[in-house]
């Protein structure tokens, strides 16, 4: 008689790797944490899941079978090859780290964007990518409340939503309303799971507001647009809850608005900001930007001397910048950042962001002095290593960089 093995998949199939060990069991989530040696580790895409007619989610395990541990709320910077080109871009964790074997972003397909036509076209079950340690102060974690508004539009509800998810999953008394703008019916990200949270959880209301219909759904819900009626009407006690709003800039200026208009403690308003109005002033459009939806960048300005943000009357001073690997050494002013200078003669270092957020230009200044104004894409430990993100940093004295 032959007895069939059930329940262990055979060893070498994709999955026993990482999260699943090898008699079968899912890993504890106390197994080793992913970036705890290294702030970069490489990722394997373990799904694919289609969540709406142009939204992906990429599911990714460590290839080591460590586990993810980060705040609901963070990104982490993907580094890729696109047609020959080193690309990296932050993206939202949109999945919960309640869930800490995998890690899942979540990207919007946008007509003419190279990134996430690639990532929707080539990213497979079994590719491998590159990322960096989740960074970003857009969490829960500061603002522990009894009462939550989450305002969200377009992709701007991946953060959003890995906080909700982790609310849910922690089975959390906190009364959370989520209103979450879209176009269509057909775009609404997370539709479904949205929808099935109230019917377990009670204490959690989701609203979806859309601004027309689907050509095969008509939209019987709210439409047009978040106002300060539609809000008041669905938070009459408003003052009593902390929000988090995240979408395209011009969505979170009209919610900004809204709230003060409505004499809201903006002291209980947090937001996701990444933008873009303060571009590298090198000439070079963006790499990347936080699931940026990819539309066609402004042609960024030669820097002129009015928009120096150093005064005219201030002197500036030219150090010298030695790239010790690449042994080239640059000229750098003292308006300019280090990142700009190293464009400007022709180097390509590591860069995404350009606003000190993401990390990706992190390296060790080897001796000098910097004035380095960052946005979080740096830990204060690393600071005290001598690392720096040259896209923020601007000389004082000359400098020798390990890049
Ligand atoms: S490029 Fe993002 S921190 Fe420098």
């Amino acid at each position: 008689m032959t007895v069939a093995r059930t329940g262990v998949p055979p060893r070498g199939d994709a999955r026993t790797d990482g999260m699943v060990d090898d008699n079968g069991l899912v890993k504890p989530a106390w197994a080793t944490e992913c970036w705890s040696e290294s702030d970069q580790t490489e990722l394997v895409c373990r799904n694919v899941l289609d969540i709406t007619h142009d939204v992906k989610s990429f599911v990714f395990e460590a290839e080591g079978g460590q586990v993810f541990r980060f705040v609901p709320g963070q990104f982490v910077t993907l580094q890729f090859e696109v047609d020959g080109q080193q690309i990296s871009r932050c993206y939202t964790i949109s999945s919960p780290p309640t869930r800490p074997h995998t890690l899942t972003i979540t990207v919007k397909r946008v007509v003419g964007g190279p990134v996430s036509n690639w990532l929707h076209d080539h990213v497979l079950p079994g590719t491998r990518v590159s990322a960096l340690a989740p960074l970003g102060a857009f969490t829960l974690s500061g603002a522990p409340a009894a009462k939550y508004l989450f305002l969200s539009a377009g992709s701007g509800i991946t953060p959003v939503m890995s906080m909700t998810r982790t609310l849910f999953d922690l089975g959390s008394d906190a009364d959370i309303l989520f209103v979450h703008s879209a176009r269509t019916p057909a775009d609404i990200i997370f539709r479904r799971e949205l929808e099935a949270m109230p019917a377990v959880m009670p204490n959690i209301r989701v609203v979806h507001i859309c601004e027309g219909d689907y050509p095969s759904e008509r939209w019987a819900g709210l439409r047009g647009r978040i106002s300060t009626a539609v809000l008041q009407s669905l938070a009459p006690d408003l003052h009593e809850r902390v929000t988090f709003t995240c979408g395209p800039a011009p969505y979170m200026s009209e919610v900004r608005r809204i709230l003060e208009e409505s004499g809201y403690d903006m002291r209980n308003y947090y937001e996701e900001s990444f933008s873009f109005e303060t571009l590298p002033t090198s000439g070079q459009l963006p790499q990347a930007s936080r699931d940026a939806d990819e539309t066609p960048a402004e042609p960024v300005l030669e820097a002129d001397a009015d928009s120096s943000s150093v005064s005219p009357v201030e002197a500036v001073t030219t150090y010298t910048v030695e790239f010790v690997k690449s042994g080239r050494t640059v000229a750098c002013r003292t308006d300019e950042s280090v990142l700009d200078a190293a464009l400007a003669a022709g180097l390509r270092p590591p860069s995404s962001c350009s606003q000190g957020m993401c990390g990706t230009c992190k390296t060790t200044m080897l001796s000098g002095e910097v004035d380095m104004q960052h946005n979080g894409g740096i830990r204060p430990r690393e600071v005290a290593q001598n690392k720096i993100l040259i896209c923020c940093s601007r000389p004082l004295s000359d400098l020798r960089i390990d890049g």
